[in-house]
């Protein structure tokens, strides 16, 4: 199992075009990512990461190039099919999280499973159960307003992982919060992908963390470099203090 490719992409191309302007986004994307990966994608401003993460996640469709997740061809399905798919398999979490503000920490949670088809009666425990999980229990009854940030990351982390999704995607997710609450949110999903399994990526521009990435993708010109996690180790030593995946234990 843990040599399985859940993200297969190649050539994956992505054009805008607003009035006569034409942006050529993504020139040819390949990447594998395989089961248990915590993966980062990083790149300057209007390189394309957000872009690339909503094609991972069935947000947005590619306009040539092939995509497969968990060993289905995503880019052959329809839209009500890709729906279904994003649903089931993927989780995504938000820089700006997305939280019903009126709603408990619980209920933010709920509105996922609910949309999953669970019955109302297992949904109120699966919600403190995953609460639990990134680490909030103590806040299952807190509406988002009365939550720190972090705090409401967790929510969001929460939300994200309603129906085992196997695929969990953030785009920059600790841009809201400070340093430490941001490390903490990072080694929480770093520890998602070692310990259930799940495959994490991850856009961010925060060296400060780029030690708790088992791989760096550098999105370019269109396209991918991979850095290894020692270079950009040395690099954002260079920076200043960094954290690696042996600070977690
Ligand atoms: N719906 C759209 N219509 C036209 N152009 C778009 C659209 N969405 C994004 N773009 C353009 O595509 C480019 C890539 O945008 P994208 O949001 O993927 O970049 P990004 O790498 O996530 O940037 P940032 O780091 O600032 O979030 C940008 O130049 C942007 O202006
Ligand atoms: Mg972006």
């Amino acid at each position: 199992m843990d040599n399985e490719c859940v993200i297969v992409a190649k050539g994956i191309k992505k054009t805008y075009r607003s009035g006569s302007v034409q942006s050529n986004v993504l020139q040819g994307i390949d990447m594998e990512v395989m089961r248990g990966e915590c993966v980062f994608l990083v790149g300057p401003s209007g390189s394309g990461k957000t872009t690339l993460l909503s094609i991972l996640g069935c947000i947005l469709s590619p306009d040539s190039g092939e995509l497969q997740i968990m060993d289905y061809d995503v880019t052959g399905l329809n839209a009500k099919h890709q729906a279904r798919f994003r649903r089931e398999h993927v989780g995504f979490v938000f820089q700006r999280f997305h939280l019903f503000d009126g709603l408990q920490a619980w209920e933010n949670v709920r509105v996922a499973l609910d949309l999953l088809g669970y019955p109302a009666r297992l949904a109120k425990a699966e919600s403190h159960r995953l609460l639990e999980l990134v680490g909030l229990s103590d806040r299952t009854e807190y509406r988002s307003s009365q939550l720190s940030m972090g705090q409401r990351q967790r929510v969001a982390l929460a939300r994200a992982l309603a129906g085992d999704p196997d695929l969990i995607l953030a785009d920059e997710p600790t841009a809201s919060l400070d340093a430490e609450t941001g490390l903490n949110a990072m080694k929480t999903l770093n520890q998602l992908a070692k310990t259930l399994g799940k495959t994490v990526v991850v856009v961010t521009h925060d060296s400060r963390i780029f030690g708790l990435a088992d791989r760096i993708l550098n999105l370019v010109d269109g396209r991918i470099n991979e850095s290894t996690v020692e270079q950009r180790q040395k690099a954002s030593n260079l920076a200043g203090q960094t954290v690696s995946a042996a600070d977690l234990r």
